[in-house]
């Protein structure tokens, strides 16, 4: 625990003394812990005795050790005032948690008490943001996996570059170009852990405690907790059936520092920004000499309509980071998402990429690399495209079966969840917890706003087979019954967002 530096101009004993007083005062060294006697701290770290006895006697002195005749030094069991009072005036947050007090640096990161997502073991009605793991290619995965490590297994054990491994940066950039409208080169994509990582490294180098960010509302609660988490100014920005309010944006904030959307797929309503409001985003991130960060997360699953390119392909001055994952199209496990950052930024993010310390194992990376090349993701996403449409279906007529009348569907035309908005009064947190206690899983609406919001459920059906569906909304009817019993028959309104 001590490590003493001989070329440097503070005397050893000076060292020794300040080392050992930070070892008590972090409570390395707890009370009462005996200390080794000099000689044999002399001979462990090479210096004289007499040096080691100096060191304890201003120790001594100041009143961190107890010399006990015979016995030898202890750590104080009273420490001096000091000592105390420079603990607790510290600039970091003090935090009982019962056992002792912890100092946390990151009191905006910690603060907040989310649980991590729930992703149930097997199949759950109705996990949000699922994908069906069951129905993955795993053969042609696990092929492809042998063939790799078989061959390349020794270049494919070390240390990754920033930006991930060029050949899925290739990959990743021609599946941009060509199906998302995004405009780019392999140099500007980064290979992230999720992209929620990518979130936490931009929102790292863009963003300054206090700074100005648009959030939409409601919103993804994974971009609110990456903005507080760096001690943003979090501007909650309503949304309306064309996407961001930009208008009202700027009412309530005209120089945003970066305004996270989702204009594929609002989440959660699931609207797409139109084609106007795109405009007049980018024009507004341009009089605010703003950021964009576009969230594209699952615009992979469309059933509907054509999908819009990209905001980042609209970009003429290069303000939008675009994101996307693996996580909704492969599988969650994998921890792989991308960003595709202006030119301007390449470089920062190179470096604060190397800081927070790569992500995805070269194997992984290699290995989807590959799945893309082959075909095997372009099969795999038509699959499930047409899976989803006919759970999805099945889910909005048993809903329409069996709770016509007290809900209205909110249908998008993309994604793998759908909202049920509950009417006036019924609690969607009680409605999810009733139903939570009979093993269905639901999101409520309210909780992705920030302030109150609207009452709903958020179903998510990608991972849930058509009898799951079924047994699941039984249950939901259920709840809603026991939360309004008597409560009068409406027709069921499909209202189609997007
Ligand atoms: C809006 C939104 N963005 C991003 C993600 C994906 O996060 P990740 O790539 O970290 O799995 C999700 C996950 O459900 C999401 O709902």
């Amino acid at each position: 625990m001590i490590h003493l530096d001989r070329g440097s101009s503070v005397p050893v004993r000076q060292q020794l003394y300040a080392r050992i007083r930070e070892l008590i005062v972090q409570g390395n060294l707890g009370a009462d812990t005996q200390l080794p006697s000099s000689r044999t701290l002399a001979v462990e770290l090479g210096v004289s005795r007499n040096t080691i006895v100096a060191a304890f006697d201003q120790l001594i002195a100041e009143g961190y050790l107890d010399a006990r005749v015979g016995a030898g030094s202890f750590v104080a069991v009273q420490l001096p005032d000091a000592l105390g009072k420079s603990v607790r005036a510290a600039p970091h947050i003090v935090r009982a948690t019962g056992r002792r007090e912890v100092r946390l640096a990151g009191e905006t990161l910690t603060r907040r008490n989310t649980s991590p997502p729930s992703l149930p073991v097997r199949p759950r009605a109705f996990a949000l943001g699922v994908p069906s793991v069951d129905e993955f290619p795993y053969a042609a995965w696990g092929k492809i996996v042998a063939k790799r490590w078989g061959r390349s297994a020794a270049s494919l054990s070390a240390y990754g570059a920033p930006g991930g491994l060029p050949a899925l940066r290739e990959v990743i950039a021609d599946y941009l170009v060509t199906s998302r409208g995004v405009r780019c080169n392999p140099s500007q994509v980064f290979v992230v852990g999720g992209s929620q990582q990518g979130l936490n490294l931009a929102v790292r180098v863009l963003l300054d405690r206090d700074d100005p960010a648009w959030m939409e509302n409601p919103g993804y609660h994974g971009a609110r907790e990456a903005f507080d988490a760096v001690g943003a100014r979090i501007v909650p920005v309503p949304v309306d059936a064309d996407g961001l309010d930009v208008q009202a944006g700027e009412a309530a904030e005209r120089h945003p520092r970066l305004i996270y959307a989702t204009p594929s797929h609002q989440f959660p309503l699931g609207m797409t920004m139109t084609m106007r409001r795109r405009a007049q985003l980018l024009a507004c991130a341009s009089n605010a000499d703003a950021w964009v960060f576009e969230d594209d997360y699952d615009s992979e699953f469309r059933y509907s309509g054509q999908p819009l390119p990209a905001l980042q392909g609209l970009d003429d001055e290069d303000r939008v980071i675009y994101a996307g994952t693996f996580s909704k199209g492969l599988l969650p496990s994998l921890r792989l998402g991308y960003l595709v950052v202006p030119p301007d930024l390449v470089e920062p993010f190179q470096r604060a990429h190397t800081v927070s310390g790569l992500d995805g194992s070269l194997l992984d990376q290699t290995v989807v690399a590959d799945f893309i090349r082959e075909g095997h993701f372009a099969r795999h996403i038509r699959r499930m495209r047409r899976l989803y449409a006919t759970r999805r279906e099945l889910l909005v007529e048993s809903l329409r079966r069996h709770l016509g009348g007290m809900i209205d569907v909110g249908l998008p035309a993309s994604g793998t969840h759908l909202v049920v908005y509950l009417r006036d009064g019924v609690s969607d947190v009680d409605a999810c917890r009733v139903a939570a206690a009979n093993g269905v899983v639901m999101t409520p609406l309210s909780s992705a706003y920030i302030g109150t919001g609207q009452s709903g459920l958020l179903l998510g059906y990608a991972s849930v087979r058509g009898p799951l569906i079924e047994r699941g909304v039984r249950q939901v009817a259920s709840a809603l019954r026991s939360l309004v019993p008597a409560s009068p028959v409406r027709p069921l309104d499909h209202r189609v967002a997007g």
